[in-house]
This record gives C-alpha cells, structure tokens and sequence, in this order.
C-alpha cells in the first residue's frame, strides 16, 4: 500500500512532468507553424511592400483577398510567373503583353526589384492551398472539357471562372457558356471566334482585351467553350 504521501509525491510529480512534454510539444509545433508560414522579411521586402502601397497596387488586385476584383489576385502571382517575366512585365507591361489592360505604373527600376522580392515573398506564405489555382494547372473536374493550352497561356482564367476555377471578375463565369448565352451576346461558334479575335470591336469598352491568338489557338478556344455545357 503507497502512504498518502507517496501518492501526493506521485501526482505532484506525474502532472509537472506531464506540464513540461506538452509545453516542449506545444513550443515545438508553434515553432514548425511559423517556420512554414512567414519567410523572413528582408529590407527589401519591407520596401516592396511599402512600394505595393504606395502605388496602390491593391485598387485593382487582392492580395490575400483584400483589395479590388478587377485584375488578376497576386498572392501567389509568383508561382507561375518568374522573377525576370515579373520584372519586365512591372517595368512595361505592354512590351511582355501586348493588349494588356495593366496601365504602365512608372515605377523606377529599384521599385521594381524590390515589388518582385515582395510578391516571391508573399508567395512563400502557407496560405493552406488559398487562392484556388487557375483553371488548367490543375487538369479538369471529372467529366468536363479539357480546356487548351492556350486557355492558360492566354490569361482568360485571370477573368474568368469555369467550374470552380479561376478568377471570378470581371469576366463573366463560362462554366455554362455553350448552352447559356452570356447577357445579349451571341454563343454560336461563328460568333465566339469573333468575339475572341477582337471583343472592343463587338462591344466598345468592354474589359475583355483583344489579345492576339493564332488560328489554331482561336479554334481550340471556340471548340472548348461550345463544348462548356
Ligand atoms: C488600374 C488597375 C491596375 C493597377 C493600379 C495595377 N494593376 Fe496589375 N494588372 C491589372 C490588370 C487588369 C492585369 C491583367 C492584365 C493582363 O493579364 O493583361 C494586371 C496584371 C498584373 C500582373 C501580371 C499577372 C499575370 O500573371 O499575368 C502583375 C504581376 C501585376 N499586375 C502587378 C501589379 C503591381 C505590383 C501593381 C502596383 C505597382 C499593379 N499591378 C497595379 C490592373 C492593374
Ligand atoms: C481582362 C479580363 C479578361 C480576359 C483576360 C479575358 N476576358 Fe473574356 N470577358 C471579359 C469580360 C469583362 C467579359 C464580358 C463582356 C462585356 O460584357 O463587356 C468577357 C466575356 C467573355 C465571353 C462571353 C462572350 C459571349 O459571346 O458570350 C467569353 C466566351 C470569353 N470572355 C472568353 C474569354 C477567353 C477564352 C479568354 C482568353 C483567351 C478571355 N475571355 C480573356 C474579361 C476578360
């Protein structure tokens, strides 16, 4: 038989060691969060940011959400476009995209530099797989049309959504397009091919570029969205 003092030694001490695995346990796993989650902020990160909020940057793109819903999210921008595609497309963005909608921000060469640190370091954040990705980088939900290669290549997704995929604005969502017409335009093959080829010229001040697509990039396009029922 233990003494009442022998079990009050062992309770005591059962629970301090118990106290001192849980705080290492707890300690340790904050320490793999936060080592996951944040990458360390440089100088020129700091400045980066400073730079994306002076520029306000934030009126047309979210980042982490926040901001506004006309251009593409820029949260994890940086995992699809490299740091010299990022650079030259800062510094001038109608020299990497012709028809781009993105107005030159005039930003010096070391703001530039320091925007690209800050949108690779934004990227390196853990947002748990948030932003959804882009349609087309991650193959297709079972059952649907594939979309081309040149869906991606050409940035519709950075508009549009198609199921579940993409960017909800400012273009309307195309999961449905070949067997619902979108508000007054036409959805027949003749008339996407010429919608895409050039839409200001259907439709004068509409958001949707024209951007340039060869013909077997045009028909591989019309071929999907008919196919988007
Ligand atoms: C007036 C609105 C507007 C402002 C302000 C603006 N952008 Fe943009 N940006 C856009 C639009 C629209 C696009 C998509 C254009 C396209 O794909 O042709 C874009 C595209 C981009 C892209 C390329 C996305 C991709 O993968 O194709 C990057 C990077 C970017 N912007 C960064 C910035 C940064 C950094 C700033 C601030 C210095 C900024 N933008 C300010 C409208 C804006
Ligand atoms: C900068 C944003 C933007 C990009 C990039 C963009 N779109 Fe659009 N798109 C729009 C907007 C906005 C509309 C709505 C047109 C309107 O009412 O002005 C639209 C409309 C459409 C429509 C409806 C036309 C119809 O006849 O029903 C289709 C289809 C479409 N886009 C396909 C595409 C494809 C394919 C791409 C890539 C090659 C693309 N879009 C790229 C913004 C965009």
């Amino acid at each position: 038989m233990m003494t009442e003092k022998a079990w009050q030694r062992t309770l005591v001490w059962g629970t301090a060691v118990f106290m001192v695995l849980l705080l290492g346990m707890t300690v340790d796993s904050l320490r793999q969060i936060n080592a996951g989650r944040t990458p360390p902020v440089t100088e020129q990160v700091a400045h980066g940011k400073s730079v994306f909020q002076r520029k306000n940057c934030n009126d047309c793109h979210t980042m982490f959400g926040i901001g506004g819903y006309f251009a593409p999210d820029l949260t994890k921008v940086a995992d699809s476009r490299d740091a010299a595609w990022l650079k030259a497309f800062l510094t001038n963005p109608a020299a990497v995209k012709p028809g781009t909608t993105m107005p030159n921000q005039r930003l010096v060469a070391a703001d530039v530099l320091d925007l690209v640190a800050f949108l690779d370091w934004v990227r390196r954040i853990d947002t748990n797989g948030w932003p959804p990705q882009p349609l087309g980088s991650l193959g297709t939900t079972a059952g649907r049309p594939a979309p081309p290669g040149a869906f991606q290549a050409k940035g519709c997704s950075g508009c549009h959504m198609i199921d579940g995929r993409g960017a909800g604005a400012p273009g309307p969502n195309l999961s449905h397009i070949g067997s619902t017409p979108y508000d007054g335009l036409a959805n027949t093959p003749e008339f996407l091919a010429r919608w895409l080829a050039d839409p200001p010229a259907i439709k004068p001040g509409t958001l949707m570029p024209k951007l340039p697509l060869s013909p077997a990039e045009l028909d591989s396009l019309v071929r999907y969205l008919v196919a988007l029922r």
